[in-house]
């Protein structure tokens, strides 16, 4: 049974339907564009005494976690407690994606490489280190806020502004109780995923995001606005150094911390000319990172994670070829957005390329319409990533509708 709503878990609910281990799958709540790849279960992911009593009752033998939210209430811990076998972390153990200010704390306290920063819920002591350091820095909401709490500001009253909105004006409400101000990092970003277990690290290969709603890796943060794998211009020997120095030490730091982790840790890495640093952790797969992961595994992801929880080290093999997906959101996302718009074509999508949803609903006609800020990922593969972009854009071609927009430039710097 697979927790949650997005593109992440349809690319989770089609790797796992694979498995020759899995005779059903489940997903709670699912959306409408994923019934081809799991039974939907009108559950919500905040109703744990609902979604315990249909894994009891249905003989539920493993549930994977998907979203940040229901993981930092507890939902992990509560499944635990009742012996159902869970992949996602407890709630402590959480905390370092909930809360910024605790994963930078832990990482300076075990060397782990990051910015330098500050953490106020005062905003004259905010102003007075913005002042002191300068731009361009980078301003956070302490907590979970969809991607969408960071700014990048370029100028010292960008940055003052930031911090006005999010102390004064609680613009992510408790989530900007507190700011953490961090060094701008210069360098290449890549999203470098594991599964882990304890003090066990199993990387995944890396992938790319592209976090700005515009072309030019220009606008606003948003939650992702397409992604590809491999990244071909960051070599192995700096994702084995990104492994080295920052996904096992953080594994082994969790278990010290009395937090053991068992989940996917999710590291937002930076290369900077003295080698990768973590802009953020998460502690679950990537939006939309898995959707261009999953499908490159050749191993049956069931039966890693299966033993994995037992204590082994499976090793995970990879096909060679690139993927690259493009998101296609609707119009005004980040910010407010209409949905309800009717999507053409869908069904005229090439078999060979991907199609996960995000935020798709059928109308009562039996369409597909908008229905959330990210709408569905289109993704292909190729023998490079140039070849795979071609076909995703020619694919997206077929499809119309007036309430959405996407990127045209998913992968330049691939390019
Ligand atoms: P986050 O939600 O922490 O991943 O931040 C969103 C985006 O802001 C990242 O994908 C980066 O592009 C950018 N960013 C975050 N922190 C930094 C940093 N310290 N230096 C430069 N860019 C950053
Ligand atoms: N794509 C970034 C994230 O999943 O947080």
């Amino acid at each position: 049974m697979v927790i949650g709503r997005g593109g992440r878990e349809h690319a989770i609910c089609q790797k796992v339907k694979e498995s020759p281990l899995v005779s059903q799958v489940f997903v709670a709540p699912g959306n409408a564009g994923m019934a081809d790849a799991a039974a939907l279960v009108p559950i919500q992911e905040s109703d744990q005494t609902a979604l315990i009593h249909f894994a009891k009752t249905h003989n539920v033998d493993l549930i994977i976690i998907g979203p940040e939210a229901p993981l930092l209430e507890g939902l992990g811990d509560r499944f635990r407690e009742v012996d159902l076998r869970v992949f996602g972390p407890s709630k402590a153990a959480a905390v370092i994606e909930g809360s910024k200010s605790f994963a930078k704390d832990l990482m300076v306290k075990y060397g782990i490489p990051t910015g330098e920063y500050g953490v106020f819920s005062n905003y004259e002591d905010a102003k007075e280190y913005l002042y002191r350091k300068g731009a361009p820095i980078v301003v956070k909401a302490d907590g979970l806020a969809a991607g969408k709490g960071v700014v990048v500001a370029k100028t010292i009253l960008e940055a003052e502004e930031a911090i006005r909105e999010m102390l004064l004006e609680k613009k992510f409400g408790e989530a900007s109780a507190k700011v953490v101000l961090e060094e701008f990092l210069e360098g290449e970003e890549i999203s470098l995923m594991a599964l882990v277990h304890g003090e066990t690290v199993i990387p995944l290969e890396t992938a790319q995001d592209h976090k700005r709603a515009y072309e030019g890796d220009r606008g606003p943060n948003t939650g992702g606005m397409g992604a590809y794998s491999p990244v071909p211009h960051i070599n192995s020997e700096i994702v084995k150094e990104a492994i080295d120095s920052i996904l096992k030490p953080t594994a082994k730091a969790l278990v010290k911390e009395g937090r053991p982790f068992s989940g996917v840790l999710y590291g937002g890495l930076i290369i900077t000319e003295t080698g990768p640093k973590v802009i953020e952790f998460n502690a679950r797969f990537g939006d939309p990172e898995t959707q261009v992961v999953l499908p490159r595994m050749k191993s049956d992801l069931v039966e890693v994670i299966l033993r994995l929880l037992e204590g082994d080290t499976p090793e995970i093999v990879w096909e060679n070829e690139a993927i690259l997906g493009v998101v296609v959101a609707s119009k005004g996302y980040p910010n407010q957005c209409e949905t309800g718009a009717v999507l053409h074509g869908l069904a005229d999508l090439s078999p060979d390329v991907f199609v996960f949803h995000s935020g798709t609903a059928k109308n009562d006609e039996g369409q597909y319409i908008t229905h959330g800020g990210r709408v569905f990922l289109i993704a292909a593969k190729g023998n490079t990533i140039k070849e795979a972009q071609g076909t995703v854009y020619s694919e997206l071609e077929k499809v119309q509708c007036d309430g959405i927009f996407y990127r045209k430039d998913i992968g330049h710097r691939a390019l």
